[in-house]
């Protein structure tokens, strides 16, 4: 099965640079720490930053939902991605992972121009990300162990030995080597998300992108969601980009936050800077408020225009 038809079945992208870069950064797996012993690395911001959006535009059809987004992601950083439903977040992440282009602007990833590169590029770049949709699921008729194991049979000549090793230290890391042989009806839905995060960084990528990673889980799942995006991160010495509506268990992770609305990156800071924050956006989102700038509603007419009788 090919690129395409992966990405069909459910959208497992994660892949690899090569074969040796696999078994090194799995060797750093392997001295994976417990998720509530390690302190997290301190991420270099002295390099060029792995991915930087300079005045990103993006429209479906006439609709524009980008209207120049400025965003950087350094090397070793978790950042987050929030902003109210409909915003252009999962948009943003389909930028940076090449699956569409910008109409306007640059979408940089590891020195590459992603809307300028051919198709061969473009692949070969995607072979190092790894990406978790929004409602991605497992595939249903396939073991946990042959979901880890999918991107690196899709997408390497390992040999069938060690890409069980892989496999297993995959799922130790996510505390499941123990469930290597569940079907996902048999897995809890916190369960089925840490299966989701092995596979999706099952060949080792140098940057992974979570589309609300933390969707319907338990706060004790959310919990141990959150700690193993961070933990992974930075065992695999990688850069992640998540895009959650979960303020309080992201401040606890995350590097930096951009809170995007009506196309635009309207706030950005470390958590800290979030916390102390007084931007009417940012509030409204750490205090879960239902009135402030963030729209409830869809873009529409006005509502005496489409009633009957124009609202008599
Ligand atoms: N394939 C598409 N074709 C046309 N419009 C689309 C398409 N995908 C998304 N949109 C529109 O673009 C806007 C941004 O969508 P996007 O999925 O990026 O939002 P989001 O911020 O991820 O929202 P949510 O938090 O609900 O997941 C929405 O108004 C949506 O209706
Ligand atoms: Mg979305």
């Amino acid at each position: 099965m090919g690129w395409r038809a992966a990405k069909a079945r459910d959208g497992v992208v994660a892949m690899q640079q090569n074969c040796d870069d696999t078994r090194r950064a799995s060797a750093k797996l392997r001295c994976l720490p417990s998720i509530d012993s390690n302190p997290p690395v301190t991420p270099s911001s002295s390099q060029a930053p792995l991915v930087c959006l300079r005045d990103v535009r993006f429209a479906y059809g006439e609709r524009e939902v980008l209207r120049g987004i400025d965003l950087e992601v350094h090397r070793g950083q978790v950042v987050a991605i929030m902003g109210g439903s409909g915003c252009g977040k999962t948009t943003l992440l389909r930028l940076i992972g090449g699956q569409i282009r910008a109409t306007g602007g640059s979408v940089d990833v590891a020195g590459h121009d992603v809307g300028a590169l051919g198709n061969d590029a473009l692949y070969a770049l995607r072979r190092r990300m790894g990406m978790l949709f929004q409602f991605g699921a497992l595939f249903t008729d396939m073991s946990v162990f042959d979901n880890v194991a999918f991107p690196l049979r899709e997408h390497t000549a390992l040999p069938a030995a060690q890409i069980h090793d892989l496999v297993l230290m995959k799922l130790q890391a996510v505390g499941l080597r123990g469930a290597a042989g569940l079907m996902p009806s048999e897995l809890s839905g916190g369960m089925a998300r840490r299966v989701a995060l092995a596979r999706a960084v099952a060949l080792d990528p140098m940057l992974v992108l979570y589309d609300e990673p933390f969707a319907g889980l338990d706060p004790i799942s959310l919990g141990i969601v959150g700690q193993l995006i961070r933990r992974l991160n930075d065992a695999l010495g990688a850069s992640t980009v998540m895009v959650t509506h979960d303020v309080h268990e992201s401040l606890h992770i995350v590097d930096y936050v951009y809170f995007v609305s009506d196309g635009r990156i309207v706030a950005r800071g470390t958590p800290d800077e979030i916390r102390a924050s007084e931007h009417p956006f940012v509030h409204q989102f750490v205090n879960a408020e239902v009135d402030g700038p963030v729209p409830f509603h869809y873009p529409a007419p006005a509502m005496s225009s489409l009633l009957e009788g124009n609202g008599r």
